[in-house]
This record gives structure tokens, C-alpha cells and sequence, in this order.
């Protein structure tokens, strides 16, 4: 595949699309040269109690200041729900598709909102205050918008743990915010298994004195031991408050949610996005980018725990009036053709998955695919990692028939929303690429020295001013903020990735460029599957890295130094992956594990982690200087020793 690769998707498909290309250059100048100007027209997208008349106070240096829209009042779930009632009380705002596919669920704007309400009014009962921290420990269900509108409605800050996660890691992040209230389930379903996510959080909350109250939905219906005086189950709580609730008024500034994410030092960080330009952002690019016509079905396979399914299965779509789906299942069951089957069901106009699921359904050909009709497609969407060529050319040709836009998203949790992409119908695709920054972002490559890069080039992606969805800081601690996106190159957003600019412009995200790891689209600090690991009584010292992998992307490849006298067994082994397992999620199981009995490290103790990933994989070739190592010949035995 090279750059010359174009794919201008045939004009038919995509008549009426919102923004074609002179207007698209015409937004992106604009956005640049007057953001007041620009932003305060785009603010019309979410419902203000009082409109703003402050737009953009930003600042990249000395303290980091961002604020957007700072005199603006409004409440995010008035913005996603009352607003739309007049208009579109009886659309569908959410179509849940159950794990089971004889399972599945229509709530209309109207029934929405009363959920919210109710729950809200919960809340306020279990006093829950402005700017108080609510975690959410769900399962794909409805209850989990339900949860985070009802938060943003009282104006407290949710937190959401992705259901994938341990009981210690839930710990750790109840904990970190001290939130006071849980809301969870008896059981999570997927792929036919239950997860036990009320066992989970007993575990947690030993650990977590803040928790007053733990409101819990009845999901599978599972027999769950319930704490009287603490936990309180959802339905019961539900039925004796009032339908309508009186929402919080929130300043533009005033947190939204939390959500906790990896880094490449120390614990999660919880990056904290605010109301009004997080709101704005994530209304803006969804429209944009997924062409959103109303009566559209739009569904994002994303879990509510990440931030894609913050911004684009709850506040995007639902903002936009449009009918999102939720999916509680796995794409490979009862069979790999499952996604293909819900399209058709539920007649899906727009699609948006993880370069990890294509690439594991590609491995199945084309047959389950080639037995739906996906006549309903219209966009198809990309969202997590790198997307490979072949993965692309496949969902374009196989899935898309030919037809369907593929856009490429390239964004993190710390930007709110999409910050690279295709706008269909107004810019060319190359496979592969996650093509042009949308209107408002402005992206530079900067070499190692922080020299900014022009024309074709290879470097850091940076961005150099602030955008209404960026984060506003790291949740009580303003320092990590400034010195983890704000420290390596002063002035400007430091994203952690590298990138590849063509001779057309067009951005090809490399990867991660620090000790950060994407497996499946899930993103992992080897930091924290290294202190899982010596967390472990045998383990004397644990060194991490990613591994190309064909279809999760990255895999996870750690090697393991163990306690003088502890015998390296196949046994051990087994328990180690168990252990990570158990401490953090069992997506961050590593793939392979490979006995150390050193590790390469400098004379001043730092672990090369260059000469680890090369090992890892298998290019052990290019080792390049290893003459400033404290002991060389572990390199030797590591080689001979390499796993897989
Ligand atoms: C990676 C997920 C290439 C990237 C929305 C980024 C991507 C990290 C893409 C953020 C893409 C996300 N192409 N890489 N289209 N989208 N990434 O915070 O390394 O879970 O920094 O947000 O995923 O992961 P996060």
C-alpha cells in the first residue's frame, strides 16, 4: 500500500453530506483565525440556561489554564434529553441489543428522561451534592446512561469503571476521587458468561471507607448478597421518587466526569473533562464526522467504561438527537457473523468498531459476513489503534461493499473527542490513514529537540492550541497534568504518540511513543502490569513491553526476574498470567512471559527498554549499542531464551 492510494467515495452514497470540501477548508480556517467567532456559533449545539458570552481562555504555559465558554451556564443532561422531548419524545434514543440475541430493548427520549429523573431524585435522597463523585461499575446495559445523565443531572461527577476491571482496580479508583456512592449490577453478561460485578465490588469496598450507599441494577437476576443500611437495589429506589427532577445548574467549567487512564509512570491518572466545551466537542464531531442525518441508527461497539463510549454511544448522539445503539455482547457470539446480524436488525446506518475486532472477523472471511445485507450502512468507522492497510481495505470492500465511507478516528481520553479524521464526502481516504485534523485542531510534529517538522515528516504529535473537548486537568493534581502532557516540549500538548505526515498532509499515527501499550484497543501503562507482577511474592523484578501481535494489535510480553531460590515452572507461570488477571482486568493477561535472570540495564540502574521490545519482537538484529550496559551478556541469554 502506498500513499498514492486514494479512495474518493462515489459522490451517490454520500448526497446531502453536511460538509463537503470548500467548506470543510473554510471551517478549518475559521476555527483558526477567529475562535471566538467560530465557537460561539457552535455553542448553538448544546442547550444553555445561560448562553456564553466568555468563548476561548486558554493558556499552554506557565500553570496551563483552559477554559472554554467560562460564563455559560447549562446541564448536560438537559442538553442530551429535555431539549429533544418536544421534538422527539417518541424517537428511540437508545436500542440496547442484548448479549442474548433474542434480547433486546427500545427507550425513547421521553423514557429516558424519566429514568434520569428518577435515578436523579435517588441521588439527591442518598445526598449526593454538586461536585460530589459517583463511581459507575456497570455492564453494557441502559442503566449505564442512565447513571451518568442521572450524575450530570444533580451535578455530581461521575466516575465510570469499565466492568472489565478488578476489584482492585476499582479500589484504587474509588479511592483516588473518594467517591461516595456506587452504582453496579447483580451481573454483567457477555459472550454467554456472567461476570460477577457485585462479588467484585463487595471486595472493592473493603478497601473503599467513602462509599455511603451502593445502588445496584438488577441485571441477570443473580443471587447477590446485599449489605442492609448500604446497598440498595436500583428498582426499589426507583419507584417511590417523582418522574420530573429539577437539573443542577452548572457552570461551562464545572466537571463533567472522570475517567481514569493509563500513563506511562505511576497509577492511572483521572483525567477530568468540564461541562460546556466537553459537551460542544463531542456534539461537533459526531455530527461532523459521522455525516449524522436525523432518523439515523448509529452504533458505536465501544464499552461505556472507555471514552468512546462516553463521548459516542451517550453525550455525542444523544446531544444530536440520534438513536444510539448499545450492544451488551462480543462480536463472536453465538457466532462470528453477530455484528453483521445486528446491522440488519436494527437497520444501522452508521458503524463504528476497533481495528482489533476487523482484524479478528477478517480471519473468518468473508462468509458470515457475505450472508447479511448491511444495505442500511452508510459510514463505517474506526476507533483505538492503529488501523493496518489490510484490516481497512478489507472493512471498506467486505463490510462496506464499496459503498460506505470509512473514517479513521484518531483521538485519546484526554482530548474528549475526535481529533484526526475524514469528514465523508469532503476529504479522499488513503487506507490506513486517519487523514486531516478537523476544524479547530491544530497538529504539529515536532523532532526529539521539540524542532517543529514541516512538510513531510516523521515525529511527535503535538498539539499546539487548545481545542473546547481538551481535558482541564488531572483530577487533584494539577502538577502531573502540566508536567505530563505540558513538561517534554513547553507550549504546546504533548499526545504520547508518533506520527507520519505525508506529501498531502494527511497524519499516520505510528504508535505510542512512551511506555504506553494499546492490546485490542485497551490502553495499558507497562508500569502498572510490571507492579502487578512484583506485587506477587515470587517475583523479584518485572519488565513489560508490547509485542506486535496480529490481530489484538499489541500484545503483552513481560519478562520476570524471580526470587533467588524460586524455580521457574510451567505452574508459575500459569499463575502469574492469573495474577495479573485477578489485579488488574483480565484484558491485561500478559501473552507471553519470559523468565529473566537479568535484565539489560545501564550502568545507572535504568532498564533499556529499547533492546526489550526489540527482543520481544523477534528483530534482534538491530539491537543496536549495547556497550553501555552494567552486564552485556544478559542480552545473549535473553535472545536464546525468547518466548514464542
Ligand atoms: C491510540 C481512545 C491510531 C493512540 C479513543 C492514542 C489510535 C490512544 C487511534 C488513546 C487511531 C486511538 N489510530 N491510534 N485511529 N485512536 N489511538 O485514551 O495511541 O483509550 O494515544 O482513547 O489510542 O487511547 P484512549
Amino acid at each position: 500500500m502506498t500513499d498514492d492510494t486514494r479512495i474518493a467515495v462515489k459522490p451517490n452514497v454520500l448526497a446531502g453530506t453536511h460538509v463537503d470540501a470548500s467548506k470543510r477548508e473554510a471551517m478549518v480556517a475559521a476555527a483558526r483565525d477567529e475562535p471566538d467567532v467560530f465557537w460561539k456559533h457552535e455553542s448553538r449545539r448544546v442547550a444553555w440556561m445561560r448562553e456564553p458570552t466568555r468563548i476561548k481562555n486558554t493558556s499552554f504555559t506557565g500553570d496551563v489554564s483552559i477554559r472554554w465558554y467560562e460564563d455559560g451556564e447549562l446541564n448536560a443532561s438537559v442538553s442530551c434529553l429535555d431539549r429533544h422531548l418536544a421534538e422527539r419524545g417518541d424517537q428511540v434514543a437508545i436500542i440496547w441489543e442484548g448479549d442474548d440475541p433474542n434480547n433486546d430493548a427500545k427507550v425513547t427520549y421521553r423514557e429516558l428522561h424519566e429514568r434520569v429523573c428518577r435515578l436523579a431524585n435517588v441521588l439527591r435522597k442518598l445526598e449526593v451534592k454538586k461536585g460530589d463523585r459517583v463511581t459507575i461499575y456497570l455492564p453494557m446495559v441502559v442503566e449505564a446512561a442512565v447513571a451518568m445523565l442521572a450524575c450530570a443531572r444533580v451535578g455530581a461527577i461521575h466516575s465510570v469503571v469499565f466492568g472489565g476491571f478488578s476489584a482492585e482496580s476499582l479500589a484504587s479508583r474509588i479511592q483516588d476521587c473518594e467517591s461516595t456512592l456506587l452504582i453496579t449490577a447483580d451481573e454483567g453478561r457477555r459472550g454467554g458468561r456472567r461476570v460477577p460485578l457485585k462479588t467484585n465490588a463487595d471486595e472493592a469496598l473493603k478497601s473503599s471507607p467513602t462509599i455511603r450507599n451502593v445502588v445496584v441494577a438488577r441485571v441477570t437476576g443473580g443471587e447477590v448478597p446485599m449489605q442492609e443500611g448500604r446497598d440498595h437495589w436500583w428498582d426499589d429506589l426507583c419507584r417511590d421518587v417523582e418522574p420530573s427532577c429539577e437539573p443542577e445548574r452548572m457552570n461551562a467549567e464545572d466537571p463533567l466526569f472522570i475517567l481514569y487512564t493509563s500513563g506511562s509512570t505511576g497509577k492511572p491518572k483521572g483525567v477530568l473533562h468540564t461541562t460546556g466545551g466537553y459537551m460542544v466537542w463531542a456534539s461537533f464531531t459526531h455530527e461532523l464526522v459521522f455525516d449524522y442525518r436525523p432518523g439515523e441508527v448509529y452504533w458505536c461497539t465501544a464499552d461505556v467504561g472507555w471514552v468512546t463510549g462516553h463521548s459516542y454511544i451517550v453525550y455525542g448522539p444523544l446531544a444530536n438527537g440520534a438513536t444510539s445503539l448499545m450492544f451488551e455482547g462480543v462480536p463472536s457470539w453465538p457466532d462470528n457473523s453477530r455484528f453483521w446480524q445486528v446491522i440488519d436488525k436494527h437497520q444501522v446506518n452508521i458503524f463504528y468498531t476497533a481495528p482489533t475486532a476487523i482484524r479478528a472477523l477478517m480471519r473468518d472471511g468473508e462468509e458470515p459476513v457475505k450472508r447479511t445485507s448491511r444495505k442500511s450502512l452508510r459510514i463505517l468507522g474506526s476507533v483505538g489503534e492503529p488501523i493496518n492497510p489490510e484490516a481497512w481495505l478489507w472493512y471498506y470492500r467486505v463490510v462496506g461493499d464499496e459503498r460506505c465511507a470509512v473514517v479513521d478516528t484518531w483521538w485519546q481520553t484526554e482530548t474528549g473527542g475526535l481529533m484526526i479524521a475524514p469528514l465523508p464526502g469532503a476529504v479522499e481516504l488513503k487506507p490506513g490513514s486517519a487523514t486531516l485534523p478537523l476544524p479547530g485542531v491544530q497538529p504539529a510534529l515536532l523532532d526529539n529537540d521539540g524542532n517543529t517538522l514541516t512538510g513531510p515528516a516523521e515525529g511527535n504529535l503535538v498539539i499546539t492550541d487548545s481545542w473546547p473537548g481538551q481535558m482541564r486537568t488531572v483530577f487533584r493534581d494539577h502538577q502531573r497534568f502540566i508536567q505530563t502532557y505540558f513538561s517534554t516540549f513547553p507550549g504546546v500538548y504533548v499526545t504520547g504518540d508518533g506520527a507520519r505526515r505525508d506529501e498531502d498532509g494527511y497524519y499516520w499515527i505510528t504508535g505510542r511513543v512512551d511506555d504506553v501499550i494499546n492490546v485490542s484497543g485497551h490502553r495499558m501503562g507497562t508500569a502498572e502490569i510490571e507492579s502487578a507482577l512484583v506485587a506477587h511474592p515470587k517475583v523479584a523484578e518485572a519488565a513489560v513491553v508490547g509485542m506486535p501481535h496480529d490481530i489484538k494489535g499489541q500484545g503483552i510480553y513481560a519478562y520476570v526476574t524471580l526470587n533467588a531460590g524460586e524455580e521457574p515452572t510451567e505452574a508459575l507461570r500459569k499463575e502469574l498470567v492469573t495474577w495479573v488477571r485477578k489485579e488488574i482486568g483480565p484484558f491485561a493477561a500478559p501473552d507471553a512471559i519470559q523468565w529473566a535472570p537479568g535484565l539489560p540495564k545501564t550502568r545507572s540502574g535504568k532498564i533499556m527498554r529499547r533492546i526489550l521490545r526489540k527482543i520481544a519482537a523477534n528483530e534482534v538484529d538491530g539491537l543496536g549499542d549495547t556497550s553501555t550496559l552494567a552486564d552485556p551478556t544478559v542480552v545473549g541469554d535473553l535472545i536464546d531464551n525468547r518466548v514464542g
